[in-house]
C-alpha cells in the first residue's frame, strides 16, 4: 500500500487483505474421538470478514447504513413492513413484550397482573419479559415428539385475565402456529412468536414470524445466522413498529436516526405530556424505555450472513435427515424418541432433540457425560422445566393442568448439533458413539 493511493483505494486494499487473511487460515482436520463436535456454532467466510472491516473503517460505530440495510432486507424476507435490530434475541423478546404494554394501544395494552400463556420447556428469556412487566406466566405442557406446546391445553388455559400468548418454535420445529393464531384471533389475544431458534421455518408454506403480532430473532453465534450478539423484532403494524423503536431508543418520541436532527420538521413545535410547548422533541419520552440498538459492525456481518441463510437452512435440514437415517439404521429409535416435525411444517432445525424412552434403563445425565467425554457436544432443552429453576422460586405463575411431559424433557432429553459446520464424517461418528454409549449403559444396567 503506497502513500500515494487514494483513500478509496486504500480502503479497498485493506478489505482485500482482510479477506485474503481470512481465507489463508487452514481448516482444522476432523479426528474422530479427538476433535470436539460442538452442538452449535457459526459458519463465517471472507465476505463476513470483509463486511466487518468495511463497517469498522466507516468509524460510524453506532447503527448506520448496514443496520438500515439489514432491517430492510430482513423485513422483505418475511414480507413484513418492519424489522428492528436489537442487541440480542433476549432484548428482542423484551422489546416485543414491552411494545404490547404501551399506552398507545389503549384498552388492548397488557397491564401488570394480566396472564400470558407460554411453556416451561424452553429458553428463559422467552418468559422473562412476562415476569419483568409484572404479568403472570401461565404454563401449559408440551408434546414429546415435537417438543412444542400442546395446543388443546393452551386453549383450555385461557381465562378472562389472559391477554397474550408468547411461545418459541422449539429448536426450529414450529408449533401449530396457524391454530394458535386462530385461537388468539378468536379470544383477542396478542401473539408473540419467538423465532430465535427457527429462522426460515415454514408452517403451511408460510414463514413462522408472520403469524404473530410480533416475532423475534436471535443472531447469537449458535443461531442460523450470526452477528456475534444481535436480535430483531418483526412486525407488520406501523404503530407497533413506532412503539418498538421508541422502547428500543431510550423511550423517546423522536424518531430521528442516529446522527440526524429534526426529521419531523417541528423539533421545537410539539406539545406533549405536561411539558411546556416547544420542548425539544429529541428529548421527549413517550415510553419508559431502553437503549437496545446494535453497532453497525454487528449489522454489517448480519448483512453478509443473511445472503447465506438459505444455504445454512438447507444444510441443517439435510443434517437432520441424515442423522435420523443413521440413528434409525442402528435401531436407536427403540431407545430414544426421535424428534418429529410438527405436521404441516418444514422446520429450520436448531438442534436434534433425543428423549430417552421409559424402561430402557438409560440415565440421561450419565449418557451425556459419556458423550461429552467422547467429544460429542450435547445440550439440554435449555431450562428443562422453568418452574423448577431457582430463578422462579418467588415468581407469581400459574400452571394449567400439569407439566408431566415437560418434566420428562427435563430429566430425559438432550440435543446434539445439526448446524452447517457438521459434515457426514461427524454425523457418522455421532451416531456410532451414541449407539456405543447407549449399549454400554444398557450393559451396565443388566450387570
Ligand atoms: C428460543 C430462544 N429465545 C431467545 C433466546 C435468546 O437469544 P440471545 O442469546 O440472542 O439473547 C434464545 C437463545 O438461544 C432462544 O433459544
Amino acid at each position: 500500500m503506497s502513500d500515494e493511493q487514494r483513500p478509496d483505494d486504500k480502503r479497498a486494499e485493506i478489505i482485500r487483505l482482510a479477506r485474503e487473511y481470512f481465507d489463508s487460515r487452514p481448516p482444522a482436520p476432523f479426528v474422530p474421538g479427538e476433535t470436539y463436535i460442538p452442538p452449535s456454532g457459526k459458519v463465517m467466510d471472507a465476505d463476513d470478514c470483509g463486511h466487518l472491516i468495511d463497517a469498522s473503517l466507516d468509524m460510524w460505530l453506532t447503527a448506520g447504513r448496514f443496520a438500515d440495510r439489514f432491517e430492510e432486507e430482513a423485513a422483505a424476507r418475511f414480507g413484513l413492513r418492519h424489522a428492528k435490530l436489537t442487541v440480542s434475541g433476549s432484548a428482542a423478546n423484551l422489546l416485543a413484550f414491552a411494545c404490547l404494554t404501551s399506552w398507545k394501544l389503549g384498552e388492548r395494552r397488557i397491564k401488570p397482573g394480566d396472564e400470558v400463556i407460554t411453556v416451561a420447556a424452553g429458553f428463559p428469556t422467552t418468559v422473562s419479559p412476562i415476569v419483568q412487566y409484572g404479568c403472570v406466566p401461565v404454563f401449559v405442557d408440551v408434546d414429546l415428539a415435537t417438543h412444542n406446546v400442546d395446543v388443546d391445553l393452551l386453549e383450555a388455559a385461557i381465562t378472562d385475565r389472559t391477554r397474550a400468548v408468547m411461545i418459541a418454535h422449539s429448536l426450529g420445529n414450529p408449533f401449530d402456529v396457524a391454530r394458535v393464531q386462530a385461537i388468539c384471533k378468536q379470544h383477542k389475544l396478542w401473539l408473540v412468536e419467538d423465532c430465535c431458534d427457527a429462522f426460515g421455518a415454514l408452517a403451511e408454506g408460510r414463514q413462522v414470524g408472520t403469524f404473530g403480532d410480533v416475532a423475534t430473532l436471535s443472531f447469537y453465534p449458535a443461531h442460523h445466522i450470526t452477528m456475534g450478539e444481535g436480535g430483531a423484532v418483526l412486525m407488520d403494524s406501523p404503530l407497533l413498529a413506532k412503539i418498538a423503536e421508541s422502547f428500543r431508543d431510550w423511550g423517546r418520541d423522536c424518531y430521528c436516526k442516529p446522527g440526524c436532527d429534526n426529521t419531523c420538521n417541528k423539533r421545537f413545535g410539539w406539545r406533549l405530556g405536561d411539558l411546556p410547548k416547544g420542548y425539544d422533541h429529541k428529548y421527549t419520552y413517550s415510553h419508559v424505555g431502553y437503549n437496545l440498538k446494535v453497532s453497525d459492525m454487528q449489522a454489517a456481518v448480519g448483512v453478509s450472513q443473511l445472503q447465506k441463510l438459505d444455504r445454512f437452512i438447507a444444510r441443517r435440514r439435510e443434517n437432520f435427515d441424515r442423522l435420523t437415517e443413521r440413528l434409525r439404521a442402528r435401531g436407536l429409535d427403540r431407545l430414544f424418541h426421535l424428534p418429529e416435525p410438527t405436521p404441516g411444517t418444514q422446520p429450520s432445525w436448531f438442534g436434534y432433540l433425543l428423549t430417552v424412552r421409559d424402561g430402557t434403563g438409560i440415565d440421561r445425565n450419565r449418557l451425556v457425560q459419556r458423550l461429552e467425554e467422547r467429544k460429542v457436544g450435547t445440550r439440554m432443552l435449555f431450562a428443562g422445566n422453568l418452574t423448577r429453576q431457582p430463578a422462579f422460586r418467588d415468581v407469581n405463575y400459574r400452571v394449567h393442568g400439569d407439566l408431566t411431559r415437560t418434566d420428562k424433557i427435563m430429566t430425559d432429553s438432550f440435543w446434539v448439533g445439526v448446524w452447517p459446520g457438521i459434515d457426514d464424517q461427524r454425523l457418522d461418528y455421532m451416531a456410532a458413539t451414541l449407539d456405543a454409549v447407549a449399549q454400554e449403559m444398557r450393559g451396565d444396567e443388566a450387570a
